[in-house]
């Protein structure tokens, strides 16, 4: 039995079935569970949530005479919330970089607790809860539309542990901005996100030792690895719900080159779909920009290059090309050093040419010293600054070079 009751009337012991509101202001990632713990009370207790739905099969019922709405009536509100859902409008309303990137730490943060307990569930043989996952998708999809450099490029920004849920983060982010690059409508645009998400939970069914190995896989490992995609499909095909199919599709499929030379089937161009190899392409990104136990992430314009290079039998021209025009030559983040020999950070893209970001200048070369930041957007008209070229963050002594872009105090992220 169903029944939705005020948060004040929540008795540790009973099941949450559902928490009423936005998923962004809930205070928990799961979205069902049985209230044991007195503290996860308090933080109900203490959040903007009013209402739950609570479940009498599975945990302790409401005592006392307060009035609670059954099962029945759920439905009537499950309905109305559904419509009200469809009628509110989505927050998609442009915004800048700055302000998104606000707005992304809380998405970022909330998205790992989810994928760390997709993730878990799915080690321990449960099924995968697609409704969190949806959640997720709706949330990265709404923030990509706002503003499509903001989540993208503070999902680079992952440490070693939390890397394989950030990573799906990361390409979430990244099919949602690529493919509004191609135009997808919202239905598939939705599809690839979930996609994103989950493309990787195949790693769910390696072993630790393995996943989390630091340095180089040996043939055996790395032979071991190469079945997290058919175990991912295996996964989703036993999730609580049926997933979109390309979500099936781009697990199984985002390790697929175009010259055949991928796994685990070895499938060529015209058998490849168009969403896994937007996976590939996403993957690739996300995996060579990202900092590794056993390696420092490349800078983003130096992984645009690199991937250049070798998008040749590996990625399809097209959608790679689709991919540099959503992210930039110099994507958000990439260090360069202009005509002048002042070095900058690329903070944003501009409408105009993707050769000519917005660049937050901060160091000069002839005087080896940091100058005041001063932005500057090389699109703006009779503008005298150009990029002159890449440079290696490697080889600069600038520490806080992820806070001079993002804006953000070290830790926020
Ligand atoms: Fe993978
Ligand atoms: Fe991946």
């Amino acid at each position: 039995m169903l029944k939705k009751i005020k948060v004040e009337d929540v008795a540790p012991g009973m099941y949450i079935q559902e928490l009423c509101g936005s998923w962004m202001e809930h205070p928990f990632w799961r979205t069902r569970f049985l209230l044991d713990d007195p503290k996860d009370l308090e933080t109900l207790r203490n959040s903007s949530i009013r209402e739950v739905w609570i479940n009498t099969a599975k945990g302790r019922d409401l005592e006392g005479a307060r009035e609670a709405v059954m099962e029945a009536e759920r439905e009537a509100d499950v309905q109305a919330s559904l419509e009200a859902a469809a009628t509110v409008e989505r927050h998609q309303e442009p915004v800048s970089t700055a302000e998104e990137l606000e707005r992304a730490v809380t998405i970022c943060r909330k998205s790992r607790q989810a994928m760390t307990s997709i993730f878990g569930e799915a080690r321990m043989g449960r099924a995968v809860d697609t409704e969190l996952a949806r959640k997720v998708v709706e949330e990265i999809t709404d923030s990509v539309t706002r503003n499509s450099r903001a989540l993208v490029s503070l999902t680079r920004l992952k440490n070693a542990d939390d890397y394989t849920y950030m990573h799906s983060v990361a390409v979430c982010a990244l099919m949602v901005a690529l493919g509004r690059e191609l135009g997808l409508e919202e239905v598939e645009l939705m599809a690839a996100g979930e996609a994103g998400l989950m493309h990787d939970i195949g790693k769910a069914a390696m072993p630790l030792e393995v996943l989390n190995k630091p340095g180089k896989l040996t043939d055996e490992e790395f032979a071991v690895m190469k079945r997290h995609p058919s175990e991912g499909h295996r996964i989703l095909q036993a999730a609580d719900e049926a997933l979109h199919p390309i979500t099936l599709d781009v697990c199984l499929h985002h390790h697929e080159k175009m010259d055949g030379s991928g796994y685990p089937e070895g499938l060529t161009d015209e058998q490849i779909s168009l969403f896994a190899k937007m996976g590939a392409v996403c993957d690739v990104y996300d995996a060579i920009t990202s900092n590794r136990p056993y390696k420092a992430g490349w800078d983003p314009g130096e992984s645009i290059r690199k991937m250049a290079e070798w998008a040749d039998g590996h990625f399809d021209p097209k959608v790679f090309q689709a991919f540099v025009k959503s992210l930039g030559i110099y994507p958000v983040g990439s260090l360069v050093r202009m005509a002048s020999g002042r070095i900058g950070v690329v903070v944003d893209q501009s409408d105009g040419t993707l050769l000519k970001p917005v660049v937050k200048i901060f160091y000069s070369t002839s005087s080896g010293c940091r100058i005041p930041p001063k932005i500057v957007d090389l699109s703006a008209p009779h503008h005298q600054e150009a990029i002159a070229g890449r440079e290696d963050p490697a080889a600069w002594p600038f520490p806080d070079l992820d806070e001079l872009w993002s804006g953000l105090p070290v830790g926020a992220w």
